[in-house]
C-alpha cells in the first residue's frame, strides 16, 4: 500500500508566499510585490546583503494590503494588540505595520531585521539597517515607477548606493508635499542622515 507522505512546508518557501499574495493582493499589487523582489535581490547581491531575508521582506514588504482599508487594518492591529501614535492615520502608513503582522503570524517570519525593514519600507527612518535601505529602494523606484527619473535612479542605483537613495528619499519627500499628504517625521530625519 502506497503510503502519502506528508511534506510540511516551510511557510518562509518562496513559492508558497508568492501563492498566498497571489490568492490575497489585487493583480497590480502583486506584480508590483514580484517586481521590488527582483530588483531588491539585484541590489542584494550587488552590496552583499542576505539574498534569503531580502526576497523575504521584500515579497512580504506589501502584505499589509490585503486588509481592504484603512479600518480594517486599524481594527486588525488593534487585535494584535499594536498601539501606535494619532498621527499614524493613513492607509499607506498603517500597512506597512499591519504587514509586520502578518509576516510574523502568517508566515513566522521572526528575524528583526526583516520585520523591521518591512516596518520601515514606507516612511523609511534614520539608522535604518542597508536591508531596510534596499526595500525601501526598490520599493519607490521598481520598474513599474514609470516617471523618467526612476529609470535613471534604477541605472544609478547599481554604482552609486547613497547618492540614489538620497534622490529616492527626496523624490518621496517631493511626492508627499506635492499631493499634501501626511509628512512623516522619520522620512525627514532619513533625508537629512543623508545629505
Ligand atoms: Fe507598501
Ligand atoms: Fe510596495
Amino acid at each position: 500500500m502506497a503510503v502519502r507522505k506528508h511534506v510540511k512546508r516551510r511557510r518562509t518557501d518562496e513559492t508558497f508566499i508568492v501563492g498566498w499574495l497571489k490568492d490575497n493582493l489585487a493583480k497590480d499589487r502583486y506584480e508590483h510585490s514580484l517586481r521590488v523582489r527582483d530588483m531588491a535581490v539585484r541590489l542584494a547581491e550587488r552590496y552583499r546583503v542576505s539574498v534569503h531575508k531580502t526576497t523575504l521582506a521584500s515579497l512580504l514588504h506589501d502584505t499589509g494590503r490585503s486588509l481592504p482599508d484603512a479600518a480594517a487594518m486599524n481594527t486588525f492591529l488593534k487585535q494584535n494588540g499594536i498601539t501606535f501614535p494619532r498621527e499614524h492615520v493613513s492607509k499607506s502608513l498603517l500597512h506597512s505595520m499591519a504587514g509586520v503582522v502578518i509576516a510574523r503570524t502568517t508566515f513566522d517570519v521572526q528575524d528583526e531585521t526583516i520585520l523591521d525593514a518591512i516596518r520601515w519600507h514606507t516612511t523609511g527612518r534614520a539608522n535604518l539597517s542597508m536591508l531596510g535601505k534596499i526595500l525601501y529602494m526598490a520599493d519607490h523606484i521598481e520598474p513599474g515607477r514609470h516617471m523618467p527619473i526612476c529609470k535613471d535612479l534604477r541605472k544609478t542605483a547599481m554604482h552609486d548606493f547613497n547618492a540614489t537613495l538620497r534622490a529616492t528619499v527626496r523624490l518621496s519627500l517631493e511626492y508627499v508635499i506635492a499631493t499634501n499628504r501626511f509628512l512623516a517625521k522619520e522620512t525627514v530625519d532619513f533625508y537629512n542622515e543623508l545629505v
